[in-house]
């Protein structure tokens, strides 16, 4: 099949928010340290009447209707979650049920799992699908949805949840680079989840910061020469390269400092006699190691200011979900492409390059990039797609606000009823998006029961 890759998409997040400024007087934290220092403004969180099923749910026929695609015509689902609620039953044979009508039954696919990457493992395996011998033809779907919320403290400000559904097969909007593919897995313990009773994950937050910014290093290594020997790279600078950098983003703010790390690592690479102006202020740290820089300062700061000008172009629009909607974790990053896909004037995006980098912890992270098609006549599928996702401001806009006692009150609620059974959720529905699945109850074989709103 000629250009496999992204031929829809569809982002679903909760209709209510807190705002980060109340929550850092709530917390009782300096002011502008959720705002500023990470580059946060608001949250996005779900009551008990949400569940990633039914977030998955929502998203899945939102993106169904939308393109009017008959179920029929998918052959292969896959979710991509750390939002575990079995041990054992999927959250895609849950979302096999929206299939029932139409009697398709025979769909390849189940639940992948490791933090924020597994949903990009969905997708790598089923880009794969397509471009193997047991493609039939039909679609893929995958689905990237979780449910980010961490106990009271100083990393609750970094939660969020949400969903994202993707349709992949042939002569897509955003179609793969083949053969750029760049992964880096490794064996540690800084976001992890043991305790199978609770939502919230054991979390140490500057070593997970480290193995973002270790895995990148790592990632832009090998990416860098698949680029090269794919024929996209020329030069030293991979900041060149591409249009867009799109990365997973646990905090906006360590997006940016993502960006300034490329550019330290295209200076490193760079040849000695290369004094292009953009590396100004980065020449004292020539011989710097990149595995003792990681919390350096002086050399963030300068690679900061060097690189800031490439933030604001290149990857600044892609934010915008994660900056008023949080960490969504397996999400996050297609709700950065999908942030930068609704950011730009659709003449521009032709031909556009993306490179995106995926990150969960304990740790799986890859690179790797896409092309927007220079299809762009009226009729096109890219078209398509940004009408499609031209509500996303709007519902953005129209979410509801609560104040970070209730916000509290709800974490407590969720806490306190986390895998009860039997059980009936009490949360309001009043304010959820029309469409949207919500849970209705849960008996007392822990079966969960939902409804369309
Ligand atoms: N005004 C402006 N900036 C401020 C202020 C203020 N009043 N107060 C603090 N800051 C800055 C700090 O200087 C710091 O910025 P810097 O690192 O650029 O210097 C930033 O705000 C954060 O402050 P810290 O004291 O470092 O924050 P803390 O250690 O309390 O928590 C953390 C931050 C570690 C990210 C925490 O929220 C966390 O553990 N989150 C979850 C883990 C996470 O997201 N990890 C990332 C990768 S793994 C994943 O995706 C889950």
């Amino acid at each position: 099949p000629k250009d496999v890759g992204i031929v829809a998409m569809e982002v679903y997040f909760p209709s209510q928010y807190v705002d980060q400024k109340e929550l850092e007087s709530f917390d009782g934290v300096s002011a502008g340290k959720y705002t500023i220092g990470l580059g946060q403004d608001k949250m996005g969180f779900c009551s008990d009447v949400e569940d990633i099923n039914s977030l998955c749910l929502t998203v899945v026929q939102r993106l169904m209707e939308k393109y009017e695609i008959s179920y029929i015509d998918i052959g292969r689902l896959e979710v991509g979650t750390e939002t575990i609620l079995d041990k054992s039953k999927s959250v895609k044979t849950v979302l096999m049920q929206l299939f029932e009508d139409s009697g398709n039954t025979s769909i390849e696919g189940i639940d992948t799992t490791n933090a924020c990457y597994g949903g990009t493992s969905a997708l790598f395996n089923a880009v794969n699908w397509v471009e193997s011998s047991y493609w039939d033809g039909r679609y893929a779907l995958v689905v990237a949805g979780d449910i980010a919320v961490y106990a009271t403290g100083n990393a609750r400000c970094t939660g969020g949840a949400g969903a994202v559904a993707m349709l992949v097969g042939a002569n897509a909007s955003l179609i793969m680079d083949r053969g750029c593919r760049a992964t880096h897995m490794q064996h540690v313990y800084d976001f992890y989840k043991p305790n199978l009773d609770s939502e919230y994950p054991v979390v140490d937050g500057k070593l997970s910061i480290q193995c973002y910014l270790h895995a990148l290093d790592k990632c832009y290594n090998i990416f860098s020469k698949k680029l090269q020997s794919a024929g996209i790279k020329d030069g030293t600078s991979l900041l060149d390269c591409a249009d867009a950098f799109i990365f997973h983003s646990p905090f906006c703010k360590l997006v940016q400092k993502s960006v300034a790390r490329i550019m330290l690592n295209d200076y490193l690479s760079s040849s000695s006699t290369d004094t292009s102006s953009r590396y100004n202020g980065l020449e004292t740290f020539k011989d710097v190691k990149l595995e003792e820089s990681y919390f350096n300062k002086e050399l963030e700061t300068a690679c900061m200011t060097a690189s800031k000008d490439i933030y604001l172009q290149k990857t600044k629009l892609s934010l915008l979900l994660a900056n008023q909607v949080g960490n969504m974790y397996t999400p996050s990053v297609y709700g950065g492409l999908i942030s930068f896909l609704i950011s730009c004037p659709v003449e521009e995006l032709s031909g556009c390059r993306c490179v995106l980098f995926s990150y969960g912890s304990g740790l799986a992270s890859s690179m790797y990039s896409l092309r927007v098609t220079d299809d762009l006549s009226p009729k096109s599928s890219i078209h398509q797609l940004i009408r499609n996702l031209s509500d996303v401001r709007t519902r953005l806009n129209h979410r509801k606000k609560l104040s970070p006692p209730e916000f509290d009150q709800l974490m407590k609620l969720r806490e306190t009823t986390h895998h009860k059974a039997p059980y009936k959720p009490i949360g309001s529905i009043d304010d959820l998006y029309p469409g949207t699945w919500y849970l209705i109850h849960i008996d007392d074989k822990h079966r969960r029961k939902y409804e369309r709103k």
